[in-house]
């Protein structure tokens, strides 16, 4: 059973959202990728549309869902994940919808915007836009890093601290079923609002841990100092995980250019 807060609770969040007890006033997800699951291109999208509907339906009447990802590069292609979530929310209202600028640019091989999508019941009340710093419909925002967590997955405390203030109020439950390097909650103990955090990984769970209570301080990315060897070792992660042999691709791309100048 899951009803206690301020508490991570290890396991697939497919099957903890079913044991949750309490309804929370606003969720903020951010699944992983398609390369992180073990699923098909058709199974992650039954997965995404199965916790976003899962998640939805614990939500308190008047709360919001807020949904954190970035569409993917998959061989050349762009796979619109946020389309697929948008669909499967057919018959709930997306009222809201910013872009996260992670930073100004290009890469050819990891897109550098996030789409932030707000979802609530039809009948809701839930009123809108009570922090400024929410109103920009593209927010760009610096990147922050936590010790042990790579950057690439995880999404900036302080557009976690503007989502958390404009969408619950002190006392409210805040719930992040992909947990990761546990902003969510730490900016929740901040803001006085109580969380619970759902992590499949117990290697994220402890440095979430260390985290939130303290024992590990935020790094700072700036916005434009990702240097060229920080996005070569994000694409190694990614390779690692046979997400989209990129650095293969950058290697042929390279060797073209070569043969082309
Ligand atoms: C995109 S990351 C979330 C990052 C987080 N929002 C942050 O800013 O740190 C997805 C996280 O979900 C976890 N995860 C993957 N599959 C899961 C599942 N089925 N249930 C719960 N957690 C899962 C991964 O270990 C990873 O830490």
């Amino acid at each position: 059973m899951v009803n206690e807060t301020n508490k991570i609770y290890q396991g697939d969040a497919l099957d903890l959202i079913d044991q949750l007890m309490v309804s929370p006033n606003l969720i903020i997800m951010s699944p992983p990728d398609s390369a992180e699951t073990k699923f098909n291109q058709e199974q992650y999208r039954e997965f995404l549309s199965n916790i976003y509907r899962k998640c939805m339906n614990k939500l308190d009447e008047n709360g919001v869902l807020v949904s954190i990802t970035t569409d993917r590069k998959i061989e050349g292609k762009i796979y619109t994940k946020h389309i697929d979530i948008i669909n499967s929310m057919k018959d709930k209202v997306l009222f809201n919808y910013k872009i996260w600028a992670k930073k100004l640019g290009t890469n050819l091989y990891i897109l550098t915007y996030c789409h932030i999508l707000c979802f609530k019941n039809p009948k809701s009340r839930i009123t809108n836009n009570k922090v400024e710093e929410w109103y920009p419909d593209v927010l760009l925002i610096e990147r922050d890093k936590i010790k042990g967590y790579p950057s690439k997955d995880s999404f900036p405390s302080k557009l976690i601290d503007i989502i958390v203030r404009n969408y619950s109020r002190a006392g409210d439950l805040v719930l992040d079923p992909f947990l990761g390097s546990g902003k969510t909650a730490k900016v929740c103990n901040e803001l006085n609002r109580k969380w619970i955090g759902f992590e499949l990984s117990p290697s994220n769970i402890e440095i979430a841990d260390t985290f939130i209570n303290g024992k590990s301080k935020k790094e700072k990315v700036e916005i434009g100092e990702l240097n060229e060897l920080n996005e070569l070792n994000e694409l190694n992660e990614l390779n690692e995980l046979n997400e989209l042999n990129e650095l293969n691709e950058l290697n042929e791309l390279n060797a073209e250019e070569n043969l082309f100048s």
